[in-house]
């Protein structure tokens, strides 16, 4: 059973405008606990999300990119594991790799090997006709989610794209054809704001952005948060930021607190209740080619993405910004 949102904590539009980016005194808000109920590390009274309702049908999928260009702070972990536990509630789900590094492909179990003679997102990105999606697209261990894979080829995307017409839209039109497919694509971004990432945002509905809760967390911000009211305004109007995820917390330490309350003051209630503690066990998961949430089920990081899941399903439906 669901326990309704506090009244002041009724979603509000998220949208990104081109408001001043500094936080001004107006938007700074001191968190002050609630007297009643837990209260989470955000400050919050921590609400409980209702497991995600059952769908009847399939897609048109919303669009999500994974997005900060700061390396190391649970971009890929978060596609991994938030794509695992949306399959788990029954979405169907494509996660797609938009860093040359590969790491989500690798992360999946996907060595660059195995991908040898097979069709990737630099194919897709550059010609969407002889290697469109659904060709490139490769099913992973869990039922429900599949994979856009890339390599280190796709490094070569950035600048052949540069010269293109319409450079920005390549993934948007390659993943329109898929979209009825699937319930949510998600999209890992690179650790930059260059053209894949354009892309990437320009084929989004939101953009969620995780943080790691240390000391320069918000240095970079300011840059991110432009990139995304750039893209809005030029090429995708209906991008919107879906949440800040706070990753690798150690709630102990008054300096992650620190961090987190500084994150609520630039980003109010963008930021999501549910954050990531910091564990071991995410860095074994990713060399083992699996997620948390498949192989330590009940772990606290499995339990931490999966709150993610269903908070993520009830805020986007609580926006209007997916039927179901
Ligand atoms: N909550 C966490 N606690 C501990 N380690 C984490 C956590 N999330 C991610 N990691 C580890 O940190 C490293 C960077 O995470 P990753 O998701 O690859 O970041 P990004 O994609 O932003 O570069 C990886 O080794 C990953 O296993
Ligand atoms: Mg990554």
């Amino acid at each position: 059973m669901a326990v309704p949102m506090p009244n002041d904590h009724q979603p509000q539009d998220l949208t990104v405008t081109s408001a001043p980016l500094e936080p001004t005194e107006a938007t700074v808000t001191t968190i002050v606990p609630e007297p009643n109920g837990p209260v989470g590390i955000t400050g919050r009274a921590i609400p409980t999300f209702p497991k995600p309702q059952p769908l009847t049908s399939t897609g048109p999928a919303y669009v999500i990119s994974m997005c900060n260009q700061k390396g190391g702070v649970g971009k890929t972990t978060t596609t991994i594991n938030l794509g695992a536990a949306l399959a788990e509630a029954g979405r169907k789900v494509l996660m797609v790799d938009m860093d040359p590094q590969g790491s989500l492909s690798i992360g999946l179990g996907v060595r660059g090997d195995d991908l040898t003679g097979h069709a990737t997102v630099y194919d897709m990105l550059m010609d969407s006709q002889s290697a469109p999606a659904s060709k490139v697209v490769m099913p992973t261990t869990v039922a429900g989610l599949d994979l856009l894979p890339a390599n280190i080829h796709l490094s070569a995307a950035e600048l052949r794209l540069a010269g293109e017409v319409a450079r920005e839209y390549a993934l948007d039109r390659a993943l329109a054809t898929v979209k009825d497919d699937y319930d949510f694509i998600l999209i890992d971004c690179q650790p930059s704001l260059g053209l894949l990432t354009v892309n990437s945002l320009t084929a989004s509905d939101g953009v969620i952005i995780p943080m790691e809760c240390e000391y320069f967390a918000l240095r970079g911000v300011e840059m991110l948060k432009e990139t995304i009211s750039k893209v809005q305004e030029r090429l995708n109007n209906r991008l919107t930021i879906d949440g800040v995820l706070p990753t690798m917390v150690d709630a102990r330490t008054l300096h992650t607190r620190e961090t987190v309350q500084a994150v609520y003051d630039l980003f109010g209630e963008a930021v999501f209740h549910t954050t990531i503690s910091r564990t071991v066990k995410f860095p074994e998961t990713t060399k083992a080619g699996v997620s948390i949430v498949e192989q330590a089920p009940n772990s606290s990081g499995a339990i931490a993405y999966r709150n993610l899941a269903w908070e993520l399903v009830e805020r986007l439906d609580k926006n209007g910004a997916v039927t179901s």
